[in-house]
């Protein structure tokens, strides 16, 4: 394929994301001559801004919220991860063809595999939250074959849900409320639990709340939390107190910008280097 020279990421707002920085980095190291920008796209916009990465001067995108869903009509054609996710955030410009990828749940369960140390196969978990990303991490869960699924989202509904595509698949899961006494059992017998709630987030919608506190968490547990920013989140400091084994959302942040790379370039990412630029990065 022939290397081009423009990448990047879509969203609205877009100021706050620290791809361009990881992903810029790996591209200079390697000496490919490409710029990656971002792109603030207003929601009525994301149709002509699509159709515009079929030029010659394109190799792809990231998308990021909130128009994962939105792109995907633009599409010429769209892989089976994000087919089954509703979502895509990866785009590559083959010649004028536009096709979608969703790296998000390879790049979970490469975090955990590799970083958190732990191979979900059998594992209990439970998942904090039900929105895109909860859609993501529990698709992911199933393919790893999953023990059993808790969903606790603040709406019922969502988890519900879930819980549904978890059960389709033949893996035991029971939906509840945040805020219901079966968190404290589903926890306790947890052996990895997954906050996808935007609880503790810088900019969030409560950046001091934690979905758990210490005193639920089980020392025996792995604490993943996708809240990249800050990277010592409300939740992973309830963990610490507990005891358990902690993992920030940064890895599998990197992790989904390498197989994008992987996807544009048809070459490894350097993923030292990625991750490097985004610890760089998250320190300001
Ligand atoms: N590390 C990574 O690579 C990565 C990738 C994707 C996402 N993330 C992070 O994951 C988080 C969630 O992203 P998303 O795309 O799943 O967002 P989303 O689709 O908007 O879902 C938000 C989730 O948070 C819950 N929530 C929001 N405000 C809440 C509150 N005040 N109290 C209780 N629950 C609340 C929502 O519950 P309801 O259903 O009740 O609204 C829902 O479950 C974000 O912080 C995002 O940055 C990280």
């Amino acid at each position: 394929m022939t290397i081009r020279t423009a990448l990047g990421i879509i969203g609205h707002p877009i100021g706050h994301s620290i791809s361009p920085r990881f992903q810029q980095a790996a591209l200079d190291s390697l000496g490919i001559n490409a710029e990656y920008r971002a792109y603030d796209v207003e929601p009525d916009d994301v149709g002509a801004f699509v159709d515009s990465l079929r030029s010659d001067a394109v190799t792809g995108i990231n998308v990021t919220v909130p128009h994962k869903e939105a792109v995907m009509p633009f599409l010429d054609e769209i892989d089976e991860w994000a087919t089954e996710a509703g979502a895509v955030n990866t785009i590559v410009n083959r010649d004028g063809r536009l096709a979608g990828y969703n790296t998000d749940g390879y790049g979970f369960l490469r975090a955990l595999r590799e970083s958190g140390g732990l191979d979900p196969a059998g594992k209990s978990t439970l998942i904090l939250g039900a929105g895109g990303s909860a859609r993501g991490v529990v698709q992911a869960l199933l393919r790893a074959e999953v023990g059993g699924l808790t969903v606790a989202n603040r709406t019922l509904a969502r988890a519900e849900s879930l819980v549904e595509l978890a059960r389709s698949q033949g893996v035991a899961a029971e939906a509840i409320t945040l805020e219901s006494d079966r968190v404290d059992d589903a926890a306790r017998s947890a052996q990895l639990i997954v906050n996808c709630t935007s609880l503790g987030m810088t900019h969030g919608p409560d950046e001091t709340a934690s979905p758990l506190r210490a005193a639920q968490i089980p020392p025996t547990a792995l604490v993943y939390d996708l809240v990249y920013n800050p990277a010592l989140t409300p939740l992973l400091s309830e963990a610490e107190q507990a005891g358990a084994t902690t993992l920030g959302g940064i890895t599998m942040l990197v992790y989904q910008g390498a197989a994008s790379f992987e996807i544009w370039l048809e070459r490894p990412a350097p993923v030292g280097v990625m991750m490097d630029a985004a610890m760089d990065a998250m320190r300001g």
